[in-house]
């Protein structure tokens, strides 16, 4: 091998590994595809090859499928700029479906407002500014509930149950609150119209893995009360562990789908996106 500087790779091992990665998710996209979903009747939410965007003519949903059962935790994981959250958005009815079918217990609540589909059981917290920073905690959950404000009381209480700290707070600034304090909040002004189906997107971002652990302890928790779950997470390991099935997207399509411990177990997913090379990718 000769030691010129000509004949020298451009970039070094890592961005050479980099690359590859890159190389070798393009060639699971091609491959994967999401498959499409028999009955829409076995499950509770179907979003079935949905394409979406934000500007005109370009889709940064290029056919996301993922489906939710009753009572399951459905976990999405995927890098930077997969189209997670636009995933979530476009379920919520924030953004305009111009591709696919996104049904609820049978129906098509494609293009429906947020308003309605919060009337139909929906709960939506979204990953930044999810709570009014200058209302108190016990406002801020008032708003979640502005549409039936005579349940405020009944709720309130099942929601402190939850989350205590929201009662020991009540009468706080919610901008006051350390970030996993606030994150509370936000959940617990999702739970208060009773939702049946909740979509957290990164309820753990930018909080400490103590506080981390709680918000994954709290899902299992929401779950347990009868609340189905989708949740985006960044820390895709942890995520996996609790979810019953996990999506990996990619480029705003389905790289891989599976139980969560079958989707840890896949030595690609590990290599493709869990690894810490696949992250900096
Ligand atoms: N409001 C917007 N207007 C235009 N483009 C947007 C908007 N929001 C997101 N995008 C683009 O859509 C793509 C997907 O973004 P999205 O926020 O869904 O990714 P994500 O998977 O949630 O990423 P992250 O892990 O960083 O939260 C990105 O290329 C992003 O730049
Ligand atoms: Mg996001």
């Amino acid at each position: 091998m000769s030691d010129t500087p000509g004949n020298q790779p451009e970039h070094g091992p890592d961005e050479d590994k980099a690359h590859t990665l890159q190389e070798a998710r393009e060639d699971v996209l091609e491959r994967s595809g999401a498959g499409a979903v028999g009955d829409y009747s076995d499950y509770l939410l179907v979003a079935d090859e949905v394409k979406a965007g934000y500007i005109p003519e370009v889709n940064i949903l290029n056919g996301c499928t993922l489906t939710l059962r009753e009572g399951e935790v459905v976990g999405i994981i995927g890098p930077n700029g997969a189209g997670k959250s636009t995933l979530i958005k476009t379920i919520f009815g924030l953004l305009a479906v111009r591709e696919g079918s996104i049904v609820l217990r049978g129906e098509s609540i494609v293009n429906r407002s947020a308003h309605e589909l919060v009337s139909s059981g929906v709960g939506y917290v979204p990953q930044t500014q999810n709570v009014f920073p200058t209302l108190t905690v016990e406002e801020n959950l008032q708003m979640g509930v502005f549409l039936r404000p005579k349940t405020f009381t009944a709720r309130f209480d099942v929601v402190a149950e939850l989350f205590p700290l929201l009662a020991e707070r009540r009468k706080q600034k919610a901008g006051a609150l350390s970030g996993g304090e606030r994150q509370m909040v936000a959940m617990g002004r999702a739970l208060m119209m009773e939702p049946s189906v909740l979509l957290l997107d990164e309820p753990t971002a930018g909080l400490s893995p103590i506080f981390q652990d709680e918000v994954f302890q709290r899902v299992k928790q929401i779950n347990a009360t009868g609340v189905s779950v989708i949740m985006v997470e960044q820390n895709a390991r942890r995520c996996l562990q609790i979810c019953d099935r996990g999506y990996v997207l990619d480029q705003g399509r389905n790289a891989y789908t599976g139980s969560g411990r079958d989707l840890l177990d896949d030595p690609n997913v590990v290599e493709l996106y869990l690894g810490t090379l696949a992250k900096a990718g």
